[in-house]
């Protein structure tokens, strides 16, 4: 089936683009949809509407109440049968979380659960990673459950931490290898190649 695809941006949307690019050159089986941010100065709605694709808000101030539930309800208005989660700053809550369970996708820029749980984005995810000394980060794909980071991971791609890296360095050097996994796991669920329970 091929994949109606949401997906949840809160900052730049690198990932998103990278998506987006995939489908439109066949990497994946499927289009995207729709995007929604949580946060309406996010830099990558700019970015989805350069590219046509629709962009939806659902922040704290105009949805002060059941976010979720217009969101999973405008979802399933639009037969979205997919959502990714790329650089999206908050739990995914009910019924949304529910309604489209097993089908939701993160990607997390570090080893899980290692360097997962709550508070952990952006450069705070890679200052941990250089405090623990550990000599090999990179990207973690995993199915969204109801709790930060913790579900079923369907991918990993190590990354070297070396002596001299800063959050900043290793950041730019994840995410360049986000740009290719996250849409080679998103093409290969696509086509069925990769199950979803
Ligand atoms: C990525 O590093 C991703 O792993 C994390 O947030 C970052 C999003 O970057 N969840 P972008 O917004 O896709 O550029």
């Amino acid at each position: 089936m091929s994949l109606r695809i949401a997906v949840l941006i809160s900052g730049k949307g690198s990932n998103m683009l990278a998506l987006k690019e995939a489908c439109d050159a066949g990497g994946i089986d499927g289009r995207i949809i729709c995007v929604v941010s949580n946060r309406s100065t996010a830099k990558g709605i700019e970015a989805a509407r350069d590219n046509g694709t629709p962009v939806f808000i659902f922040s704290r101030n105009n949805y002060p109440k059941k976010r979720y539930f217009y969101m999973s309800q405008l979802f399933n208005s639009l037969k979205i049968n997919f959502v990714v989660l790329a650089g999206y700053d908050e739990l995914v809550k009910c019924p949304l979380l529910s309604d489209f369970k097993g089908r939701i996708l993160n990607i997390h820029p570090a080893p899980l659960p290692q360097f997962g749980g709550k508070g952990m984005y952006g450069l705070e995810v890679h200052r941990a990673v250089i405090k623990s000394k550990t000599k090999i980060s990179g990207p973690t794909i995993h199915i969204v459950d109801e709790d930060y980071d913790s579900g079923r991971t369907l991918a990993y791609e190590p990354v070297p931490v070396l002596k001299d890296d800063t959050p900043e360095t290793l950041a730019q050097k994840v995410l360049t290898v986000e740009h290719r996994l996250y849409p080679e796991i998103v093409g290969k669920i696509s086509r069925g190649e990769i199950g979803l329970r």
